[in-house]
């Protein structure tokens, strides 16, 4: 099955098989964005709703946002858009746009636009290049590719994560496996809404709002009037262990030591700090943070471990709001992963 093929990957896939597939961002969970049943089984073995729309991931820009032939994806490119993604793609960033006809229902959740994107790991396009390669005339080939999590829970940013989290839900006669490594960027992509006369940013990523607005020479619009985002729900991405938020090393300290006074049984503590941070006696790290890249890298990987050693009570620090960096993606994500459930 963990066969590190491309081909045998994309083989699966045109026969409407899942494949474990990992991106620069996070690993995802890939099937035939053409084919209903195939991203059918995707919902179903994430344990998501139904009505969330998914990712539609391609081999290259051109073909991503090509209007003109049959089998296109998308219409109504805007310019603004095809500068984003001469600048970024491939690379961590989607592309909210009016769907065509080809973007059905089962990926948009129902709704008239899709997220496209050119994913930056190198085994992830190749394996849709040879879709293409395979299927000529139904190229550009799609993938359907969420979060190869199960709905609610953190994403994998290594194949060991993505494995247990949908290990058991994969059918060995029809699915495959591919293991690319660590992901370099380790948070999801920036979704940027290209259907309104400016970009609007949908959910923060490694590409900040400021390269938005450097590289389209426009002004984000504010996401006001709510635009359906599942990962944006308030609580999303969360560990099963409690996590709070600090914003210094007194807060840090304050909340360990309430939970260590506590109760009867000592709390097992985890912390996501910079190294210079006193932690007490008895707490554990489970990252220390040097800068923003690193804790993007990292985090997920920090709060898998957490659960993997049953830790009770994650106090991780916040990092500073950096618009240029990836640090307010960073920030977004611990909101939501310590947000109640
Ligand atoms: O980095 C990523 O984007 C990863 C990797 C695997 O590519 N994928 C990912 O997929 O994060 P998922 O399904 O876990 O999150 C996709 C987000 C969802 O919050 C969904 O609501 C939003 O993208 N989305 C997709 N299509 C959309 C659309 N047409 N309009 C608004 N939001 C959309
Ligand atoms: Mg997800």
């Amino acid at each position: 099955m963990i066969e590190n093929d491309p081909r045998a990957a994309a083989a699966a896939l045109l026969d409407g098989g899942l494949v474990i597939l990992p991106t620069e961002t996070v690993y995802g969970l890939a099937g035939r964005a053409d084919d209903p049943s195939a991203v059918a089984r995707l919902y179903a073995a994430k344990g998501r709703p139904l009505g969330h729309p998914v990712i539609v991931h391609v081999a290259d820009a051109a073909s991503a946002l090509s209007s003109d032939s049959p089998n296109a994806w998308v219409r109504d490119v805007p310019d603004y858009a095809r500068a984003l993604a001469e600048e970024f793609w491939p690379g961590p960033l989607t592309l909210v746009l009016p769907r065509a006809e080809r973007a059905g229902d089962h990926v948009t959740g129902g709704q008239d636009t899709v997220g496209i994107r050119v994913p930056g790991h190198d085994l992830a396009r190749s394996v849709i290049a040879a879709m293409d390669t395979a299927e000529p005339d139904s190229a550009p080939h799609g993938v359907a590719a969420p979060s190869a999590n199960r709905f609610g829970r953190v994403s994998p940013t290594t194949f060991g994560h993505a494995w247990s989290e949908l290990g058991d839900a994969l059918d060995p006669e029809r699915d495959s496996v591919l293991d690319g490594g660590a992901c370099s960027v380790g948070v999801e992509s920036t979704i940027v809404d290209c259907t309104g006369p400016a970009p609007r940013v949908l959910r923060p990523g490694a590409v900040s709002i400021a390269d938005v607005e450097r590289v389209t020479g426009l002004l984000t619009e504010d996401n006001a009037h709510g635009i359906r985002v599942p990962g944006a729900l308030p609580s999303h991405y969360a560990p099963q262990a409690h996590l709070v938020l600090a914003t210094d090393e007194d807060s840090l300290l304050a909340y360990a030591d309430a939970a260590l006074e506590g109760g009867t049984a000592a709390p097992n503590i985890g912390v996501i700090a910079p190294p210079a941070f006193a932690v007490p006696d008895g707490v554990q790290w489970l990252l220390r943070v040097e800068d923003s890249s690193q804790y993007a890298h990292d985090l997920y990987a920090a709060l898998h471990q957490a659960d993997a050693v049953e830790v009770d009570l994650i106090i991780a620090v916040l990092p500073d709001s950096d618009p240029e960096g990836v640090g307010d993606a960073i920030i977004d994500r611990l909101r939501r992963a310590a947000a109640p459930r």
